[in-house]
């Protein structure tokens, strides 16, 4: 595989394209931002630590029937996606009040929810990812209807594993974003990374924040808590 141009650079990775028109290769940078790019940070080998949370978490959904992008890792850095075209929606999943969900309607956070609820952002720099609803993504083209209800089955296939994943290492998994886009077969399937860049986990024990909040609220242990969350997965799955 012959990794070729430079086919976009993202806050946290850049993505290049291979001499296969259906695959391309992700690679992981050290950079954080956060509140739309305004807030910018890293720690060495935070793309090392992602890259391989997120394949494990990918390798995992798939054992459980869940289709992703997921091929290959390459390097410490560096994998193996199939090409996808994404739908510009951030779908985000939430079993417990926390971040925005808090600021806009004044929930306490740590608040458990009776059932996990779903929201769509609508992925646009310029225009801050805008919170947006199922008619207007329908109206603007973005998906079908019957395509969020597949969104939404899958965000949900999605919550239910990672509860158990994150569970077994003494996690609450409180809330997560995921991309998801047509693969060469025109399936909708899971992209991006699933990280503690895109959750919100705390400790099981004492709701300690072991995610990018760390960084958000500068809280002093950014690097720590992703090398924690990293050694707790790979303890517990060894031979994924
Ligand atoms: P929020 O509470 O800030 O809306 O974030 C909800 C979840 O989505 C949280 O786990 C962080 C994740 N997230 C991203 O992965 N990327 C983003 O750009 C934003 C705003 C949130």
């Amino acid at each position: 595989m012959q990794k070729l141009d430079l086919l976009y650079t993202g806050k946290a990775k850049k993505v290049f394209k291979t001499d296969d028109d259906s695959l391309c290769i992700f690679e992981y940078k050290d950079d954080a931002t956060a509140f739309n790019g305004e807030k910018k940070g890293s720690f060495d080998g935070k793309g090392i630590i992602n890259n391989q949370i997120a394949n494990l978490i990918f390798k995992i959904l798939e054992q459980k029937g869940i289709k992703t992008h997921f091929v290959k890792e390459l390097s410490k850095r560096e994998t193996l996606v199939k090409k996808v075209d994404i739908i510009p929606l951030e779908v985000i999943v939430r079993n417990i009040a926390a971040g925005s969900f808090c600021k806009r309607y004044g929930t306490a956070e740590g608040t458990v929810f009776s059932s996990p609820t779903l929201e769509f952002s609508y992925k646009n720099d310029s225009l801050g990812d805008p919170l947006i609803n199922d008619y207007h993504a329908i109206a603007l083209n973005i998906a079908t209807r019957e395509q969020i209800e597949e969104i939404s089955n899958l965000a949900f296939a999605v919550n239910n594993a990672l509860i158990e994943i994150f569970k077994n290492i003494d996690i609450k998994l409180v809330d997560f974003k995921i991309e998801v886009g047509f693969d060469s077969q025109k399936n909708i399937i899971l992209s991006d990374e699933i990280s503690p860049d895109t959750c919100r986990l705390w400790d099981i024990h004492t709701n300690k924040k072991l995610d990018k909040d760390q960084f958000r609220l500068d809280l002093g242990e950014f690097a720590d808590v992703y090398h924690e969350v990293y050694k707790r997965l790979v303890e517990k799955y060894p031979n994924v």
